[in-house]
């Protein structure tokens, strides 16, 4: 398989105050998805960038998810049909991701197109 990550950033240094044991976790439940919810071609992207806050984006070429799926992605214990039967999920990665983002006062917003792939947009 040949699923690459890649990652860049708009500067070396991003001075931010976060729990990081709280954000690693919801950045790796992200990234996590992007890798075992899609074929084994996907190419994902994680961007950071500091503006007046700072910006964190976790993008696929994947799969996509159906946009009534989309709608409920945040809610805990929800799964999607895209997934394989290979991923045994709890559906719990992305509502845990929430809550750590919102506890930072930040925001999380899921822009998904089926066959297009999947976008993930964090402010902090
Ligand atoms: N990057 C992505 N590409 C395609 N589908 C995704 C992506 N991220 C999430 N999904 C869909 O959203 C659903 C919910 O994701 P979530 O992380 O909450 O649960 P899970 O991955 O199924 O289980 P868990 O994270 O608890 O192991 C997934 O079941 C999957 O259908
Ligand atoms: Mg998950």
């Amino acid at each position: 398989a040949d699923k690459t990550i890649e990652f860049n950033a708009s500067q070396e240094n991003i001075l931010i105050n976060l729990d990081i044991i709280l954000m690693r976790r919801a950045i790796s439940n992200l990234i996590l998805n992007a890798l075992v919810h899609n074929d084994s071609n996907v190419k994902i992207v994680v961007h950071l960038e500091k503006k007046e806050r700072t910006h964190i984006t976790i993008k696929d070429n994947g799969k996509g998810i159906e946009k009534k799926e989309v709608d409920n992605i945040f809610d805990r214990y929800f799964r999607g049909t895209n997934t394989g039967t290979l991923h045994k999920g709890s559906g719990l990665g992305m509502a845990i991701a929430k809550d750590i983002i919102q506890k930072h006062d930040g925001e999380i917003v899921i822009n998904s197109t089926v066959g297009k792939g999947t976008s993930i947009n964090i402010v902090l």
